[in-house]
């Protein structure tokens, strides 16, 4: 079988997963973040060479103010953790979106996870915090037109690789694989430049509920599909 090389997640459906429980939002978050652990585990094990997960969105700042304060509490406290994570791994890890807005701590213990973890190659691990496809676009044209505004590029030298460099996931190739969990079948604002060829795996289970055999049935049917461009399919 072939292991994707990225793989990409929009983490959806812990609300959905604790209210079916009788228990409120923010449990559901903790058991999707104790969930994110398991997979990158396993994502490793498996052998895929990039993850990228969706975990906020620049939308998700018009939840209720409870339920964004817990969330950043979990970022708190899973941004540390990944420091020893990523050690013990060799797992490199960057944060894409506006990290811009968070508190100074937030922004710290990020810049503190990628210098620690930037040596190492087992993984690239990428999470989307404050991430929207369109924001991420506005921020690199930005850049762009003041490079060209410069002289630093010439308008008729810009290429897709070009823009490719300007996005927050420079450097790494596409997603080959898009999984979104819970049932939605839409991309909320995740990577709309990145996927254009990548195959998407749309499942009803839950963030909390999807484990490594849930993630092995999304390999297999990226096995079975035919791909046309944007990856390489051997054996
Ligand atoms: C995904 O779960 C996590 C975040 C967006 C932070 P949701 O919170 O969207 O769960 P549902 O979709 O309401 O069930
Ligand atoms: C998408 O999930 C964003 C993340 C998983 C972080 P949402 O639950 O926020 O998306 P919508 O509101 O269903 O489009
Ligand atoms: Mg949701």
């Amino acid at each position: 079988m072939v292991i994707p090389a990225h793989v990409a997640i929009i983490l959806d459906g812990n609300g959905r997963w604790a209210k079916k429980r009788g228990l409120p939002r923010s449990y559901g978050h903790i058991k999707g973040c104790a969930n994110l652990e398991t997979i990158v585990d396993d994502s490793l094990e498996i052998g895929i060479r990039y993850l990228t997960v969706y975990a906020f969105s620049t939308e998700n700042w018009k939840r209720s103010r409870d339920e964004v304060e817990g969330l950043m509490k979990l970022f708190r406290l899973y941004l540390k953790k990944c420091v020893k994570i990523c050690e013990h791994n060799k797992i490199r890890m960057r944060v894409i979106g506006d990290t811009s807005v968070f508190d100074a701590d937030i922004q710290e213990a990020i810049r503190v996870l990628e210098e620690s973890s930037k040596d190492y190659d087992a993984m690239f691990f990428q999470i989307a915090l404050n991430y929207g496809s369109r924001d991420e676009i506005v921020r690199g044209m930005r850049r762009m037109a003041e490079d060209a505004a410069n002289g630093r590029i010439r308008p008729d030298e810009i290429t897709e690789e070009t823009i490719d460099g300007y996005l927050d996931t420079a450097g790494l190739p596409d997603p080959d694989l898009l999984i979104r969990t819970s049932g939605e079948l839409r991309l909320s604002n995740f990577l709309m430049w990145q996927l254009a060829y990548s195959e998407f795996y749309f499942t009803d289970v839950p963030w909390p509920d999807f484990d490594k055999a849930e993630l092995m049935k999304a390999i297999e049917g990226y096995n079975n599909r035919e791909r046309r461009y944007g990856g390489v399919k051997e054996g």
